[in-house]
């Protein structure tokens, strides 16, 4: 049996009324993701527009996959979306939480803003037993305000069960990342949640990833832990381009090496200008405020190093283009391509392209930026700067490539060709994912963070 992005091929013997609150991201992917494996989803968004376009079968954003899978689910009869907590209270035996938990203005801490209305508006309705399964990353200790919070608000009281589910999708991959996860980790207070939750999943479970049955602490931990150490996994390597920048080595032959023992693993080396997007920066921020809050600030003290490397790294992608500009911006044109904080994303949050793309505008540059899906995302929030669909209308007479995403469209360009279409053969790969060899064969100077200089091939 294979369950991939675009076929499920077993459906629940049991299946059962789930309501999903929150159809961002993480939201639609499983509330189609739950209709495909045969149970009966209410998706739910206070956001009416949203609701409008899913109930059409398409996303508000870019997901390779989802919009197909969304459809497949609609053309069973099995899901629809709607803007009513009465509905969703009265419909659902299971209630899937997944609103989102952003970065609080002016503090690192999570805002719960949408967790606490989301449960303080559908618990006074909860008026039949009925199990509330927690999705969304939330500081430790969330689960337990929210279960205390049911038992104190809803009719059905403490047959009101709350579990903890975290969720692992990564942005480009989340359909697969639901069909196929590769663990499923569930808090329980009881075995008959587990047994509940188990049976839910059957159609994926049976694939064989490890089932993980925890305490509703370490379920909520877990999540904090995952992406704080993939943060740290990244920002390790990019402290690793510092020193090889210091010295003359190699980042990504040092990866290459590193990676080869299995207790270390290549996966998540690939340095550049860092990690950003609406998850690592955030979570890692608000894992630091919740362990200040529990008085063991210190333990996650090397967190902020994690994030400062991150940042440090974008602001050696402007310097690098301030040096490949001769040590003038001022008038100089760039073409940063990339503005998504990672490839088959149209997510621009915390987006280090566009963050470097803004401070070389600040700085005098005429920074023309270019994406195949993020552009809509990016003029919205940041309107100062030149956005151009076309790669290659958007390089035309530039003095500067950076390129900061690492589209597969970017890989496969022609050196050659742009080269014939910029004012000046200079390229900063900012993700190591150029082919250096190409574009110095062709006349380029091409520095990347934390590589040796090749400068320019007649130079050679
Ligand atoms: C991340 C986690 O990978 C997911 O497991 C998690 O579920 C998700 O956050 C979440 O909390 O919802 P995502 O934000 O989609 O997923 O993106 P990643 O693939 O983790 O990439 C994050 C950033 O790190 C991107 O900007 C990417 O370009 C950068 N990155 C990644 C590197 O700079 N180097 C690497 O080696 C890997």
């Amino acid at each position: 049996m294979t369950v991939d992005a675009t076929t499920t091929t077993t459906t629940t013997t049991n299946p059962r009324n789930i309501t999903v609150i929150g159809c961002g991201y993480l939201g639609a992917v499983h509330a189609a993701a739950m209709a495909d494996i045969g149970h009966n989803v209410l998706g739910f968004d206070v956001d009416v527009d949203k609701v409008a376009l899913l109930n059409t079968g398409h996303t508000p954003f870019y997901e390779p996959g989802l919009d197909e899978l969304l459809e497949r689910a609609l053309a069973t009869g099995r899901l629809r979306f709607t803007t009513s907590y009465e509905e969703t209270a009265t419909f659902g035996d299971v209630h899937f939480l997944c609103v989102g938990t952003p970065q609080q203005k002016g503090s690192h801490a999570a805002d719960l803003v949408y967790v606490r209305s989301a449960i303080q508006t559908l618990a006074p309705m909860l008026t039949k037993p009925s199990l509330v399964v927690g999705k969304s990353t939330v500081p430790v200790g969330t689960a337990e305000w929210v279960r205390d919070e049911l038992h104190r608000l809803a009719p059905a009281g403490e047959d009101i069960r709350l579990a903890w589910n975290p969720e692992f999708l990564r942005e480009g991959f989340a359909v697969q990342d639901t069909l196929r996860p590769d663990r499923l980790v569930i808090g329980v207070e009881s075995q008959r949640d587990e047994a509940e939750l188990a049976d839910l999943y059957a159609p994926i479970r049976a694939q064989g990833m490890p089932w993980v049955v925890v305490d509703l602490a370490t379920a909520q931990l877990v999540k904090n832990a995952a992406n704080a150490f993939l943060a740290t996994k990244i920002s390790f390597i990019n402290a690793m381009a510092e020193l090889c920048e210091a010295t003359g080595a190699d980042v990504v032959a040092l990866a290459d090496a590193i990676g080869h023992d299995a207790r270390i693993g290549r996966r998540f080396l690939q340095a550049g200008v860092g990690f950003g997007g609406g998850c690592l920066p955030k979570d890692l921020r608000g894992f630091m405020a919740r362990a200040d809050e529990l008085g063991v600030d210190q333990a996650l003290a090397f967190l902020r190093d994690v994030d400062d490397i991150n940042m440090r790294r974008r602001r050696r992608a402007v310097d690098v283009a301030i040096e490949l500009l001769g040590g003038s911006v001022n008038g100089a044109n760039i073409a940063v391509l990339g503005a998504a904080f990672k490839p088959d994303s149209d997510d621009i949050r915390d987006s280090p392209a566009l963050d470097v793309a803004t401070s070389l505008h600040d700085i005098g540059a005429n920074v023309v930026v270019t994406d195949p899906k993020a552009l809509d995302n990016a003029r919205r929030t940041r309107p100062g700067l030149t956005y151009i669909e076309d790669v290659r209308e958007a390089v035309a007479n530039a003095d500067v490539l950076l390129h900061l995403t690492e589209w597969r469209e970017y890989r496969d360009l022609d050196p050659a060709e742009i080269g014939s279409l910029v004012s000046h053969r200079n390229i900063l790969d900012g993700r190591n994912a150029l082919d250096a060899k190409l574009w110095q064969d062709a006349g380029w100077d091409i520095r990347a963070l934390g590589r040796p200089s090749l400068g320019h091939s007649h130079a050679q």
